[in-house]
C-alpha cells in the first residue's frame, strides 16, 4: 500500500507499547555471545575453510605478474585465487570501483588475491608469500589535484540559485566569507566486513554483515551471473555499519570465489589494516561559506561552495545540501565541485552530506552571530523558516527547530555563559561553551513485512530489515504489539534473510520510520483477516487490546481467532507522494562545554546536550542510544578523526584503530538528550522520523564553537588537534 495522506488516528496512537523505553529484545543474545555474527555462523554445513585477502601495494596502475608458487605449496593451502585469473567481475550499479578481477589497480589495498587454507594463520602466512610486480603511477594529493584540475567548471556545478546572491551579498551590512576544511573519515565500525559463502547445486548462500540485504543479493547475483533467487543472503546480526556496509564488498566476493573453487564453505573477514583502503570512506572537503545579513540579523544572502575529493563516477561528499533548506534568506547560491583522485572509493558515512557540511555551516553561523553582536541562539531563531527557502510553496511538514533552541538554551543554562572568548579560566584550563543547529533529511524507503498470528496468540514478524545495533528488532516488535493489542513479549522478530519480505534496510536514518511502516501495513492486513473471522467486514470497528479482540458486542481471545489456523499477512508501505509535497527533515540544537589546556592546547569535552525534534519517538531508550552515538561521532569528528593521505605512496596511512582515533569512554563526558514531544503525520503512519544521523549532524561544530569561546582561537580546519590550538 502507498502512504498518500498525512496519517490520521490509527492503532499506533495508543502508545501503550510504542513510545515507551524498552531494552533491545535481542540484547541478551548479544551480551551472552549467543547471537552469531556472520563470521561466527556455525549453522553452515560442511567444514569451513578460511580465506585471507591480499591487497594491492600500489594506488594506481597495473599488475605485471604474480608468482603464487610458494603460496600454493604452503601448508594447509587449498586454493590461491588471483585477480589475474579472471576478467573484472561484473559490477552491480551500487559498486563504482572494481571489487575483483583483471590487472588494473584503482586504489591501494584493492583485493588482488585470496588464499584459502585450513586455518586463518595458514592462509595469512601463504598470502604474504605471493610476489607481485606492478607498474604504478598515481595522484592522491587533493590540493595538487584541485589546483591542476582540468575540469573547466572550476567554480563548481550550480546546485541551486535563488534571487541575486552577488548583489545582495555586496549590499549586506554585515558579511562573512570563510573557508573550512573537513578531512576524509572512516567508518571504523566494530565488526569488520565479514562473510561465509557456500555453494550447493549452483546456488550461493552468503552469511554476511550488510546494511542492505536485497541490494547485496542483487549485487552478488550480478557479480556471479546468477538469478537473484539462486542467491540467499543472511544478515541476522550486524556489529555496526555507519554506511560502510551499504554495498557488496570484497569479503563476500572473495568468500564466494574461494568456496566455488574448493567446494567447501569459505569465510573471509577483511583484516582491520585492510579496511580503510579496501572499503569506502567519507571524502575530504573544502567549503566556502558566505553570509550577508542586515544589522537586525536577518540573512539576506547565503552561498555555500563545496569541493570534494572523488573518483570517476563516484560519490564524493556533498556538504552543501542542508544549506539549501535550513535557514531563511532570499538570495542563495549553492555549488559543488568534485576532484578525482587515485584513492579508494568515497561514499556514504553516517549523515553523508550533513555530516561534513554542518561542521562548516554551523561554525559560519557562529562567526556571523559574533559579527552581528548577537547571541548565536537568537541569530539561528531569527532565521528559522517554516517553508523551503528555495521554494516557498513547499512547507516543512513539521519543524520545531526554534523550540529545540529555546529548550536547549534553558536546559543547558546558556544564559549563564561567558560571552567574551577566552575569559573564563579554571587553573590550567580555559572553559568555553558553544552551540550549533542540527539538520538531517528524513528519507524513507518502501518497506515490507510478513506477520503471522499463531494459534498460541504469539506473533512472528519477518522482514529482510537489518539491525546494525540500532534497535530495529525492538521497534518492529513494539509496532506489531501496538497494532495487535499484545504485550511485547508475545512478538518474535526475525530479520535479515533474503527469503523474507524486502524492507528498507538500514541507511540514511530511514530504517526506523520505514521498517515500522512496513510492519504497520502488514498488521493492517492481519486486522482485516481477524475482522473477517469475527464476521465483521470493517476492521476499523475492531478493538485489539490485552490479547482480546472485540467486534461489536463480541469479545474473544486472539488465540481463539488463530485456533482455526494461523493467519499470515504480508504487505509493504511505499512512500513518495508526501515526500514530494513536503520537506521532511529532523532538527536539533546541540550544546557543548569544553575545557582547553592553556599549555598543551588539548581540548576536553565536559558536557553535551542535544535537543531533538524527530517526530514521535518510538522507543526513547534505543533512540537516545542513537543520538548519543551520533554525538560521540561528532566529538570524534571535531577532535581526532581523520584519515591521513600518504601522497607519496598513495594510500591512507593510518589504517587501524591505533592510528585512526575514535573517541573512547574517557573522552566522553555527561551527555544529555531531550526529545521534543512532536509528531509528524506526513513522515510515516507512525508519525515518526529517524534519529540515527541527527545526533552527528552539527555536533562537531558545537565543540568547535565552544573551543572558540574558551580560547578566542577560531579553527576552520578539522580535526581541532592541539597543534592547531597553539
Ligand atoms: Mo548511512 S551513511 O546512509 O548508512
Amino acid at each position: 500500500m502507498e502512504f498518500l495522506q498525512p496519517a490520521t488516528a490509527n492503532p499506533t496512537d495508543r502508545q501503550q507499547v510504542l513510545g515507551h523505553a524498552h531494552p533491545r529484545i535481542e540484547g541478551a543474545l548479544k551480551t551472552t555471545g549467543t547471537a552469531h555474527y556472520a563470521y561466527e555462523r556455525q549453522d553452515v554445513t560442511g567444514l569451513q575453510l578460511v580465506g585471507y585477502p591480499l591487497g594491492a601495494g600500489i594506488a594506481k596502475g597495473r599488475i605485471l605478474s604474480m608468482d603464487t608458487a610458494a603460496a600454493e605449496a604452503a601448508p594447509g593451502v587449498h586454493a590461491v585465487i588471483t585477480t589475474l585469473q579472471m576478467d573484472p567481475l561484473p559490477k552491480h550499479k551500487n559498486n563504482i570501483a572494481d571489487l575483483f578481477g583483471g590487472s588494473r589497480i584503482h586504489h591501494y589495498h584493492q583485493a588482488i588475491a585470496v588464499v584459502v587454507a585450513e586455518s586463518f594463520e595458514q592462509a595469512r602466512a601463504a598470502a604474504q608469500m605471493i610476489e607481485v610486480e606492478y607498474r604504478a603511477s598515481h595522484l592522491t594529493d587533493f590540493d595538487l589535484a584541485a589546483a591542476h584540475d582540468k575540469n573547466p567548471d572550476k567554480a563548481g556545478k550550480t546546485l541551486s540559485r535563488v534571487g541575486d546572491f552577488d548583489k545582495a551579498f555586496a549590499e549586506a551590512e554585515v558579511t562573512l566569507d570563510a573557508h573550512y576544511r573537513t578531512p576524509a573519515q572512516s567508518h571504523c565500525m566494530m565488526e569488520p566486513h565479514a562473510s561465509i559463502a557456500e555453494w550447493r547445486d549452483g546456488k550461493l548462500t552468503v552469511w554476511t554483515s550488510t546494511q542492505m540485504v536485497a541490494w547485496t543479493q542483487k549485487a552478488l547475483a550480478r557479480t556471479f551471473q546468477l538469478a537473484a533467487e539462486d542467491v540467499r543472503v543472511d544478515s541476522a546480526y550486524i556489529g555496526g555499519g555507519f554506511g560502510g556496509k551499504l554495498w557488496l564488498r570484497a569479503d563476500a566476493v572473495l568468500a564466494a570465489l574461494g568456496a566455488r573453487q574448493t567446494g567447501r564453505p569459505v569465510r573471509v573477514a577483511l583484516p582491520r589494516p585492510l579496511m580503510m583502503n579496501n572499503t569506502t570512506h567519507r571524502a575530504e572537503t573544502y567549503q566556502r561559506i558566505r553570509i550577508g545579513a542586515g544589522r537586525d540579523g536577518r540573512i539576506a544572502a547565503i552561498a555555500h561552495d563545496g569541493l570534494s575529493s572523488n573518483i570517476p563516477g563516484g560519490h564524493g561528499e556533498n556538504p552543501v545540501d542542508q544549506t539549501r533548506h535550513f535557514y531563511a534568506g532570499a538570495n542563495r547560491l549553492m555549488t559543488l565541485r568534485m576532484v578525482n583522485l587515485d584513492l579508494p572509493e568515497p561514499n556514504s558515512m553516517r549523515a553523508p552530506g550533513e555530516g561534513a557540511g554542518m561542521m562548516a555551516l554551523e561554525v559560519a553561523m557562529d562567526e556571523m552571530a559574533e559579527k552581528l553582536g548577537m547571541d548565536p541562539v537568537e541569530f539561528r531563531a531569527i532565521n528559522d523558516t517554516q517553508v523551503d527557502p528555495e521554494n516557498p510553496e513547499r512547507a516543512f511538514s513539521d519543524r520545531h527547530f526554534v523550540r529545540c533552541l529555546r529548550e536547549g538554551a534553558s536546559a543547558f543554562a546558556w544564559a549563564d555563559r561567558n560571552i567574551v572568548p577566552g575569559a573564563r579560566r579554571e587553573g590550567m584550563w580555559l572553559i568555553g561553551q558553544g552551540m550549533s543547529g542540527g539538520y538531517r533529511k528524513a528519507a524513507v524507503m518502501k518497506s515490507g513485512a510478513r506477520v503471522t498470528l499463531r494459534a498460541d496468540a504469539r506473533v512472528l514478524v519477518e522482514a529482510d530489515m537489518t539491525d546494525i545495533g540500532t534497535g530495529s528488532y525492538t521497534i518492529m516488535a513494539q509496532t506489531a504489539a501496538e497494532m495487535l493489542g499484545l504485550p511485547l513479549d508475545a512478538i518474535e522478530v526475525r530479520l535479515g534473510g533474503s527469503d523474507m519480505p524486502v524492507s528498507s534496510g538500514s541507511g540514511g536514518q530511514w530504517g526506523a520510520a520505514s521498517a515500522t511502516a512496513g510492519v504497520y501495513a502488514a498488521c493492517l492486513c492481519l486486522r482485516e483477516e481477524i475482522a473477517r473471522r469475527m464476521g465483521n467486514s470493517d476492521p476499523a470497528a475492531l478493538t485489539l487490546s490485552d490479547g482480546q479482540v472485540t467486534s461489536g458486542d463480541k469479545t474473544v481471545p486472539l488465540a481463539q481467532i488463530a485456533s482455526a489456523g494461523e493467519i499470515t499477512s504480508e504487505e509493504s508501505m511505499g512512500f513518495g507522494a508526501l515526500q514530494k509535497e513536503y520537506l521532511i527533515a529532523t532538527f536539533a540544537a546541540h550544546f557543548a562545554e569544553v575545557a582547553v589546556h592553556v599549555a598543551t592546547g588539548e581540548i576536553r569535552v565536559r558536557r553535551t546536550l542535544s535537543v531533538c525534534d524527530a517526530g514521535r519517538i518510538m522507543n526513547p531508550m534505543t533512540a537516545r542510544s542513537q543520538v548519543i552515538g551520533g554525538m560521540v561521532m561528532g566529538i570524534g569528528a571535531a577532535l581526532s578523526e581523520q584519515i591521513e593521505v600518504d601522497t607519496g605512496r598513495g594510500f591512507f596511512a593510518n589504517h587501524d584503530l591505533a592510528g585512526y582515533e575514535v573517541p573512547v569512554h574517557a573522552d566522553i563526558p555527561d551527555q544529555q538528550v531531550i526529545f521534543l514531544d512532536t509528531e509528524d503525520p506526513a513522515a510515516s503512519p507512525l508519525k515518526a522520523k529517524g534519529v540515527g544521523e541527527l545526533g552527528i549532524s552539527g555536533a562537531a561544530a558545537a565543540i568547535a564553537n565552544a573551543a572558540y569561546n574558551a580560547t578566542g582561537i577560531r579553527l576552520r580546519s578539522y580535526p581541532l588537534t592541539l597543534d592547531k590550538m597553539l
